[in-house]
């Protein structure tokens, strides 16, 4: 069998290469016959498939090399739980932060954040409806109240204007989630956080590395969780990291999963007697995950740097075409990307539906497919008694979330060097569009 550290090696140093040469301009000449495609038939209609690159390992994902398998192998020579603190020396490094503490995984860094808020029983705290149910659910167990609010429908994100709407004498907290790498409105989160003493909790699970205004995203917040599954930008496999700026915060977060660390705390620290007990779980990160996430950190700003180069390359093409637009980037936000690659139609200005356009480019060989969120406040668990000791609080309406949801198609996020699939996915956008009046 293959080893896919030496094909994941290969494809990188291929797509290290070539991404100097792109970004040198060196591209268009060679490869391709840049929207020579416009003219032709649709592959709906019989004409050629515009994508015929087949790229099998385009979205291959981690990227594991020789330096990993290596330090896995040696740790299964020596086994000890020496990577979990050489993972957190390195993160708080990166992040220039002053607590870390790795986790199993990324819910339950989040779930020891929540812990750690020590807010008492009925605090809301304000979640985006498009979000994921694990920062969320978790909630109920210590009795705070989750607040679905909208978000905007060109970036999937948190909306400051729906927040304020929402605002109780109870909200005690907001936690936005950077959808799919691409970063909240931070400053203007943490402007109306401050205005109305709320306390930021950042799921950071989806942009490890992105930054608003310079600054990483998960320094923003009070806390930050982060997972580290493995198909999240900082992959471990399995694992998740969280991020505190304040001492106790770190100490309650680290005594609810850790029973074995609060003698680690100064002398006088509070949670120090819960030593042995902590609070009932036990949430250590695995130290081949901690092995893996060390070594991803090193690597990320180069795999988001590349990623970004490659997807702003196909989404500027794109996005010259009326009605399709990718997530909205904001002045001052630098994102990065994993998975997928949104877009949306506008029906109206495209002058076809959504659903046409999938299906035309899909006969193009276009790996694209309507994209649909289920609203967090729809599941039956947010409106079940039995569960919460305090309501979820459900929106009347999130036309925001609404019209994203009416509006994306997702995109593969490649991440090695596709120069073919850059193009031959623009020519196809090309030629569906150049088609608009047989898909109207
Ligand atoms: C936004 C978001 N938050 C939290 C999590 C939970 O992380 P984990 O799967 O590592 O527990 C995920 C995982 O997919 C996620 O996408």
């Amino acid at each position: 069998m293959e080893t896919n550290h030496t094909e994941s090696g290969a494809s990188r140093r291929a797509f290290l290469k070539s991404t100097g040469a792109l970004g040198a301009g060196l591209y268009l000449g060679s490869m391709a016959k840049p929207a020579a495609a416009a003219g032709e038939a649709l592959a709906l209609d019989g004409g050629p498939k515009a994508v015929t690159h087949a790229a099998a390992a385009a979205t291959k994902w981690p990227l594991y090399g020789d330096d990993e398998i290596s330090l896995v192998t040696e740790l299964l020579r020596n086994p000890s739980y020496a990577p979990v603190a050489e993972f957190e020396e390195a993160w708080k490094a990166f992040f220039e932060c002053p607590y870390a503490k790795a986790h199993c995984n990324g819910t339950n860094a989040l779930t020891s954040m929540l812990f750690a808020l020590d807010l008492p029983e009925g605090s809301e705290i304000l979640v985006p409806d498009y979000s994921t149910w694990f920062p969320v659910v978790p909630m109920r167990l210590f009795g705070l109240v989750p607040v679905f609010v909208d978000v905007n429908p060109r970036t999937m994100n948190l909306e400051v204007e729906d927040c304020k709407k929402r605002l109780t004498a109870k909200t005690k907290a907001v936690m936005p989630v950077h959808w799919f790498g691409l970063p909240c409105d931070l400053d203007d989160i943490c402007a109306f956080a401050d205005e109305h003493g709320l306390s930021v909790l950042e799921d950071a699970s989806h942009a490890h590395g992105a930054r608003v205004n310079g600054k990483l995203i998960g320094n923003w917040g009070r806390m930050a969780g982060f997972s580290l599954q493995m198909g999240k930008p900082l992959p471990a496999i399995e694992g998740g990291m969280g991020m505190y700026k304040d001492q106790g915060d770190y100490e309650r977060a680290v005594t609810y999963g850790n029973y074995d660390l609060p003698n680690s705390f100064p002398e006088d620290s509070p949670y120090r007697k819960y030593q042995g007990t902590a609070f009932g779980s036990k949430l250590r990160i695995h130290p081949v995950a901690a092995i893996l996430g060390r070594l991803q950190l090193g690597k990320l700003a180069q795999y988001n740097a590349d990623g970004v180069a490659q997807m702003t390359r196909l989404n500027e093409r794109l996005n010259q075409l009326p009605g399709l637009a990718a997530q909205y980037v904001r002045q001052g936000i630098d994102r990065v990307y994993y998975s997928k690659n949104l877009f949306f139609i506008d029906e109206a200005k495209a002058g076809f539906s959504r659903e046409k356009a999938v299906e035309a480019l899909q006969a193009e060989g276009v790996d694209v497919s309507v994209y649909t969120w289920t609203l967090l406040h729809t599941y039956p668990l947010m409106s079940e008694a039995k569960y919460w000791r305090h309501m979820p609080v459900l929106p009347d309406a999130v036309p925001g979330c609404d019209q994203a949801n009416r509006q994306a198609i997702q995109l593969p996020y490649w991440t090695s060097d596709q120069p073919e699939l850059v193009e031959q996915y623009a020519a196809a956008f090309e030629k569906v569009w150049a088609n608009k009046k047989k898909l109207a």
